[in-house]
Order: C-alpha cells, then structure tokens, then sequence
C-alpha cells in the first residue's frame, strides 16, 4: 500500500493504475466498520484493474464550534496498518495545508430540505462541510465508485444526491452497518464512552429495535398512521430520557427522502428507517434502522 500525503503524488499513482479507482473517504480513527467499507471497494474493484483508494482527513468544516475537531482521535500509523490489511492499495492522507491551503470560500451547499433535518437540525452546516470535502476528494481522487456506510444514513443519501445533480459519474455504494456483538453501531466516538456507558450505550440500538417490532406490529394489524408512528417516536424518546440519555431525535421516516411518510404510504407499506441521535454524558452517538 502506498502513503501518500500530497495531491500531486496522488495524481501520480492514480494516473498510473490502468482504472479510476474506487474510493473509501474515511476521517481516521478506523474499526471494523470502516474495514468492511474498504473489503466492499476491493470487491467492487474486483480485476478491472482499479485501484482501492481510502482517505484519511479530519475535516474541520463539518465541526461545529463546540464539537469535537481538536480531541478527534488521529490515529494514522495505526489506521494505515489496517487499511493495508484489508486491502487498500493507496493511502490518501492529506495535512490540511495541503488540502485547504487556503480558506475554502467555494463550498457545497446542500438542498435545506434535505441537509437541515436531522443530523442537520443538530449540526448547522455539517452537510455543507462534508458535500464541500467529499466533492473536493472526488475531484482529487476521480473515483469510478465511492463506499459510505449506512450507519451515516442521512450523509449516504445526501452524498447520492450530489452526485446525481452535479452529475458526477460516480457510483455511490452504501456499505452496511456493523455491530458489537450487544447491538452497538461501531463508530469512532464508541471510544469516548466510559465502561458504564459502554454497557450503557446498548440500549439506542436496542430503542430502534424497539420500534421496529412496534412498526411491524401496527402494519400487520393494519393501524400504522402518523399518530401511531409519533407516539412510538415520543415513547422511545421519553425511554431514553428516563436512563440518562439525552435525545435528539428517534425519527421514522420514508427511506428515500427522509420526509414523514403519509397515512397512505404507511398503510401500503412505504419503505422506512428508523433514525435516532443521543448524547450519554458527553458523546453523541447516531444509529439508524430499516423497517
Ligand atoms: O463519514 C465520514 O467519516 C466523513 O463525514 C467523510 C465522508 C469522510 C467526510 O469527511
């Protein structure tokens, strides 16, 4: 596996591979999770020659001011010596003077309909900062497919549209969520969690199951509206609260926009997710759900 730190060596090696590559953007700190997404790439890769091409950039612009930017694990010998495990063939590690070697004025801004729900209402100009770093690595990298995890549901579907309305010919995989063996999403802020959170922190994956069983119910008894889905929202929401957790949303919503589904929808048997965000003392985590 090749290391690379600059934009001109990564020109170079992505111009010698007989095939665009196909790209995993990370922002470090890996686990299994992210492995899987680089197994998924080096499948797709297949013979055709292209290069797996994973990223390791911890992006500032998708850090609000009272996030975690500065206490973001960098872990980069560590992850380079996974990644190679699993299958990657060149490393993409910028500094950020070399990706940002000056203010980025020119950014990507995401439809409001889209971007400002959800993890948007939580995180004012997140998906500007991801849509902004994601669209400059693609031009970098020039991919012929990207892997993101389902696990960052709301960033997969936001990233798809891009691509389809700048018309980037890039094929967007969605790679799915792994868990520990109790439930938990893997992600890099598990390892903020104390052991008692850890052990504690079960329980939002167990919540979205919670709904999920709650969802099939209703549906098979052919009761399933907006008030039922509110009220299974609110309990799961009031669950949280009387363990601790401060929650920010449990949301069910229509898997392919993320907007509310209509009583009509929910009765014929619209697609949904699940999707919840919750802080156990000072680490937020995500996860989502399909119904
Ligand atoms: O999912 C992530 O780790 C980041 O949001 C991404 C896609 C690498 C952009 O910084």
């Amino acid at each position: 596996m090749k290391l690379i730190h600059t934009i001109a060596d990564l020109r170079a090696a992505t111009a010698a591979a007989p095939a665009a590559p196909v790209f995993v953007p990370t922002m470090g700190n890996l686990h299994e999770g992210h492995l899987a997404l680089i197994r998924r790439a080096r499948e797709l890769a297949g013979d055709s020659g292209s290069p797996v091409v994973a990223s390791v950039f911890v992006n500032r612009l998708q850090f609000g001011p009272n996030e975690d930017f500065d206490t973001y694990p960098r872990t980069l010998e560590r992850d380079a010596e996974l990644l190679k495990g699993a299958g990657c063939d060149i490393l993409f590690a910028p500094s950020e003077a070399e990706l940002y070697p000056e203010p980025q004025g020119y950014k990507v801004v995401p439809p409001a309909e889209l971007a400002d729900i959800l993890e948007g209402a939580f995180r004012p100009g997140f998906f500007t900062g991801v849509c902004t770093v994601v669209h400059k690595l693609f031009n970098l990298v020039q991919p012929r497919a990207a892997v993101f995890g389902k696990k960052d549901y709301q960033q997969l579907m936001v990233i798809r549209n891009m691509v389809r309305q700048m018309g980037l010919p890039i094929e967007i995989v969605g790679g799915e969520t792994l868990r520990a063996e109790d439930g938990l999403a893997l992600s890099s802020r598990n390892g903020y969690l104390s052991a008692d959170e850890r052990a504690e922190a079960v329980q939002l994956s167990a919540a979205l199951r919670t709904v999920q069983a709650a969802v099939a119910e209703a549906r098979g008894a052919g009761r399933l509206d907006g008030t039922a889905v509110m009220a299974l929202e609110d309990a799961a929401m009031a669950s949280l609260r009387t363990r601790g957790w401060a929650p920010d949303y449990v949301l069910v919503r229509r898997q392919r926009d993320l907007l509310p589904a209509t009583d009509a929808e929910l009765v014929a048997g619209e697609p949904l997710v699940c999707l919840t965000a919750a802080k156990l003392g000072k680490t937020r985590l995500i996860d989502n759900l399909e119904l």
